[in-house]
């Protein structure tokens, strides 16, 4: 326990005056000005005889300085004070000596003499610094930070990302207030709004046996006010998805959600375009090029082998199917014959890799994490030497070898990279390698200095099919219209109808989604029906939209932008968390307030619920 446990814990009343500045406002300008701050220690140095505190709020920090000479008493109260005690302090502002100027601060010409301190609170041993000073490299784990989330969010490089944050959303707001949109709240409270993943359900007391969902998306509100008339909606609105995290993902996160009526893609593109275009421009004083390039889904599933292609690295994916036609190699035969597809990429520089790490790279990355069938590979090694294949001469021929480094376009010195298998699987397979090499060789800038690839995915399909169910799902969700051209073939060929659906897509993340609605009640009835949702099921989950279609809905369509990604990648973080004031874990859970957590048996009587544990493992 700390010796001066008893006499720190008597804080004073706060007898000072409001504040006159914050710790970030200092400057030149003030010397001999008298100033009340109030924050937090940040450090204590203690100089033997002169005591210098940076006192941090969290508009900045301000060098404080005690001496005997300007007080004894306030002196020796700035002898006890330890790091996040939080103080109020009264002085007057003098000019740094020249060798003392700290030009990384912004009140880095001046300093505070201090008359008067009072201890307004104290703080315990931190369980990790949280100081301005502090490395990045010294950072504390991620699960204990979170448990002390309100220390973290002292951290200056966290705050940052928060104030970042707030910017956007007044940004946000003001764009669309400039486009005549109308903000407008949708129920948190709702019913299951399909977006392909599990809901979040609310049980109901007073009707027992019934649940609201949480939204997933407002997206059904959203289109009935399209038919209320109300023109052009958007909402800054939290959505709520129980289903596997990753690093950009969130159970419950934030949505820029759009709606526009009479619009088409074209509307939509141009809104959307304005809103990044002012976002980067007055929060990070870059001038993005408009428009943004566009790219159907069937060009990116082809070229990078996903449907958020990163754009700023190359490593394009070739087919290499006709190289290697007739080659006599039975795996690829197969494959052909199927219907299959042979695909590589050609990696530059990377022709001299060892055996051991192509080894590595196929058991370990193709099979293991990619779920591939195996790796072929040729190198080219960079003294000219012969062509190296995987895949031995008397079964695979040097000539079919040829053939495909030649059709890749690879040079001496190049790693050509050669996956055989279905034909979309095989390309999202190659798409993974090939996001795979690029992070392992250092392809991908990080931070937030640029480039900024934005991208339109367009085309998308309507429908995915699904092995496991045996059944189509509506690829964005079952309110996206059909391609006009691809109406009438909708029901003969499912799998190959166009979507009018549409993704924004920065650096290789999906940033937002959208799609020209169906505003018609026979359409959309006929969507279920591929979705073979029966009109029974239709009635009772959508009855609602079916019915408000027959009241004069005007054509619509919009999109929502995930507004917790985009703060993301301004903010120059691959980790969503960073991002969010009190983010969930991997496993989804809040580890300051520990949610979720077991509730009294009352309040699940009153819900008319009983829980029953699964058997212990
Ligand atoms: P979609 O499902 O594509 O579309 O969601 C829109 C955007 O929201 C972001 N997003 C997420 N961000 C963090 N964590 C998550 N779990 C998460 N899930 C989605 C993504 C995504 O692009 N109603 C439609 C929009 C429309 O059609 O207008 C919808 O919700 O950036």
């Amino acid at each position: 326990m700390h010796e001066q446990q008893t006499v720190r814990l008597q804080t004073e009343v706060d007898t000072h005056a409001s504040r006159t500045h914050t710790c970030g406002e200092l400057s030149e300008g003030h010397v001999e000005h008298h100033v009340i701050l109030k924050g937090w220690v940040d450090t204590r140095r203690d100089l033997g005889g002169v005591i210098f505190i940076d006192l941090r709020d969290r508009f900045g920090l301000t060098q404080i300085v005690f001496s005997p000479q300007d007080n004894q008493a306030a002196y020796n109260k700035a002898e006890n004070l330890r790091s996040e005690d939080v103080i109020s302090v009264k002085g007057t502002v003098r000019l740094r000596s020249n060798d003392t100027i700290n030009p990384k601060l912004p009140t880095g010409k001046v300093e505070v003499r201090i008359e008067d301190v009072l201890v307004l609170n104290t703080a315990n041993a931190l369980p990790f610094s949280v100081s301005s000073h502090e490395e990045k490299r010294n950072l504390a784990n991620e699960e204990l930070r979170l448990t002390y989330r309100y220390l973290d969010l002292r951290r200056p490089e966290l705050l940052e990302k928060l104030v970042l944050r707030h910017k956007v959303y007044q940004a946000t707001r003001n764009v669309f207030v400039k486009h005549g949109f109308m903000e407008v709240e949708t129920p948190v409270l709702m019913k299951s709004t399909p977006e392909g993943a599990r809901d979040f359900l609310v049980p109901s007391r007073v009707h027992a046996g019934q649940f609201y969902a949480l939204p997933q998306s407002p997206q059904t509100y959203k289109q009935i006010l399209m038919i209320a008339g109300f023109d052009r909606y958007f909402q800054i609105v939290k959505c709520f998805r129980d289903e596997d995290l990753r690093a950009d993902r969130q159970p419950e996160f934030t949505q820029v959600d759009v709606e526009i009526s009479f619009a088409n893609e074209e509307t939509v593109y141009n809104i959307t375009e304005d809103l990044l275009a002012t976002l980067w421009k007055e929060i990070l004083d870059i001038e993005l090029p408009l428009p943004f390039p566009r790219m159907t889904y069937q060009e990116a599933i082809t070229k990078y082998g996903s449907d958020k292609p990163d754009l700023r690295f190359g490593l394009e994916i070739h087919d290499l199917s006709h190289a290697f036609e007739g080659s006599g190699f039975r795996v690829f035969d197969n494959v052909l014959a199927s219907g299959g597809k042979i695909v590589g990429i050609n990696v530059p520089g990377q022709g001299d890799r060892g055996r051991g790490a192509m080894d590595r790279l196929d058991k370990d990355v193709v099979r293991k994490r990619i779920g591939a069938g195996g790796l072929v590979y040729f190198k080219l090694p960079s003294d000219g030497s012969e062509t190296y294949s995987s895949v031995k001469a008397e079964v695979l021929p040097a000539s079919a070898v040829e053939k495909a480094v030649e059709a890749i376009g690879a040079k001496q010195g190049d790693l050509v990279l050669v996956l055989a298998g279905k034909d979309h699987q095989v390309h999202e397979q190659m798409g993974a390698l090939r996001l795979h090499m690029a992070k392992d060789l250092n392809l991908i800038p990080q931070g937030n200095q640029g480039p900024w690839s934005f991208l339109w995915v367009t085309d998308f399909p309507l429908l995915e099919w699904d092995e496991d169910s045996q059944r189509y799902y509506a690829m964005h969700h079952p309110f996206t219209s059909p391609h006009p051209d691809d109406m009438e073939s909708m029901f003969d060929n499912p799998g190959a109808t166009r979507a009018r659906g549409y993704d924004i897509v920065l650096n290789g993340h999906e940033i937002g989604g959208g799609s020209i609605r169906i505003h018609n009640r026979d359409i959309q009835s006929q969507m279920f029906k591929l979705l073979d949702i029966d009109e029974e099921e239709a009635e009772r989950r959508f009855g609602f939209l079916l019915k408000a279609f027959d009241y004069g809905a005007p054509p619509h369509g919009g999109i929502a932008m995930g507004l917790d990604r985009i703060v993301m990648l301004m903010g120059g973080t691959e980790n969503i968390r960073d991002v969010i004031a009190f983010p969930k874990t991997q496993s989804a859970q809040e580890l300051m307030v520990q949610s979720p957590d077991i509730v009294d048996d009352h309040q699940l009587n009153d819900l008319h619920i009983r829980v029953e544990m699964p058997p212990e493992e």
